[in-house]
């Protein structure tokens, strides 16, 4: 398995389609989630897609946005693909949009994920997440959406002199 950097719409676009239809995402967040990506893809500064692929496959994604008004970063969007599930790649894909953040001089990193979605919100228990708030009726009527959060320690100063964090674990 290898991560790369490179989004490329062209390539990944469809696979990423795929993938989620796989996992049995509703047809609006299928839709939604190569667009999101091509919107982050077009700010390399502040945002970053890691690809994860196994023999030339896509394994699994990752989208982080970095926000400079409150030095905070959040994961856009993050799925592995089911037969290659609970091999620790999402873990290697959150580590890397970490590392990413912690470059940009983030405080933490934070997700949403809809309360139902068992399966996501142990494995970001597992890395570290803390759950913060409950939104009501945040993906539609009924469905509710689910804040996790880490923050990180302070440490050195980063790549652009912000002063840069470590996880707190
Ligand atoms: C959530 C998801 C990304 C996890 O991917 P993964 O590659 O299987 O995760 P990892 O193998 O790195 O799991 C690391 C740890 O998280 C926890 N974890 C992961 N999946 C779990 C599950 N289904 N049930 C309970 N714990 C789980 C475990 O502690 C696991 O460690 P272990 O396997 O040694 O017990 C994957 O299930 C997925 O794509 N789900 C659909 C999309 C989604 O929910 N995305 C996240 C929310 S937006």
């Amino acid at each position: 398995m290898v991560i790369i950097e490179r989004y490329a719409a062209e390539k990944h676009r469809e696979p990423i389609r795929r993938l989620l239809e796989k996992i049995g995402w509703a047809a609006q967040y299928v839709d939604a989630g190569p667009l999101t990506l091509d919107t982050l893809d077009a700010q390399p500064l502040n945002a970053r897609i890691y690809i994860a692929e196994q023999d030339d496959e896509l394994a699994g994604w990752i989208a982080i946005e970095f926000r400079n008004w409150n030095r905070l970063a959040q994961i856009q969007g993050l799925a592995v693909d089911p037969s290659l599930h609970r091999q620790g790649i999402a873990t290697q894909l959150v580590r890397q949009a970490e590392q990413f953040a912690q470059e940009r001089g983030a405080r933490g990193v934070y997700v949403d994920t809809p309360v139902s979605n068992q399966r996501g919100r142990k494995f970001y228990e597992a890395a570290g997440y803390k759950q913060d708030y409950v939104m009501t009726a945040y993906y539609e009527e009924g469905l509710d959406g689910v804040t996790y959060v880490k923050f990180f320690q302070n440490s050195t100063k980063n790549q652009l002199g912000n002063p840069g964090y470590t996880c707190i674990e």
